[in-house]
């Protein structure tokens, strides 16, 4: 298979096509205007990726402030609120190109760690986020609907100071 894909800002135009991909790759879904009010906040953050001219693919994110999980003090943090690459074009990078530029945007807007929730059942995404050298915080129990865990994954920007783990 020719494995040629290219990443580019999400435009609203492309709003059915994620809204698609979200509903069959995950079940947290959402309505249109929620994907377009996080472009509306940090568009330089919500990537999506083709494929032979398809949309394939996406990341949104947001920019949060609050405590730094390194640290005690205020820190902007950049929150991955949603990812997915459509179930035959994965394993070839794209989901972790993804994460990538969804990081190098949220950097731009002056955020200095990442963090994200993921089922404790998604074993296919937990080994991304960990090659991407995120690592499990904590759990946060019966985080979703139906009553699953969550992991809750962060990861320090490149120059963000360690003070170790202070939420367990
Ligand atoms: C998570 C997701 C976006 C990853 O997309 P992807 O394009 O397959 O990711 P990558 O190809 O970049 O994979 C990155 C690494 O993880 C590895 N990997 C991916 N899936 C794996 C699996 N099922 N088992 C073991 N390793 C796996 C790849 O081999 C790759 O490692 P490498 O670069 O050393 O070869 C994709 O699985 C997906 O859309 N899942 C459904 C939606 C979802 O769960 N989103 C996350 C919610 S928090």
């Amino acid at each position: 298979m020719n494995s040629s894909y290219t990443l580019r800002q999400f435009q609203p135009d492309d709003i059915k096509w994620v809204v698609s991909i979200n509903q069959r790759c995950l079940p947290e879904n959402y309505p249109e205007q929620f994907f377009l009010g996080l472009h509306y906040h940090a568009p330089k953050a919500f990537f999506v990726a083709e494929y032979k001219d398809e949309i394939i693919g996406y990341i949104m994110c947001r920019i949060e402030r609050g405590i730094s999980g390194f640290g005690r003090l205020p820190a902007k943090k950049g929150h991955i609120v949603s990812v997915a690459v459509l179930q035959t074009l994965r394993c070839m990078g794209i989901g972790s190109a993804l994460i990538t530029a969804g990081m190098k945007g949220m950097r731009d807007y002056g955020a200095t760690e990442f963090f994200l929730e993921v089922r404790k059942s998604n074993e296919e995404a937990v080994v991304v986020y960990e090659k991407l050298e995120y690592t499990v915080r904590r759990v946060l129990r019966g985080y979703y609907r139906d009553g699953e865990d969550a992991y809750l994954m962060v990861k320090k920007g490149d120059d963000t100071t360690e003070e170790g783990p202070i939420d367990e």
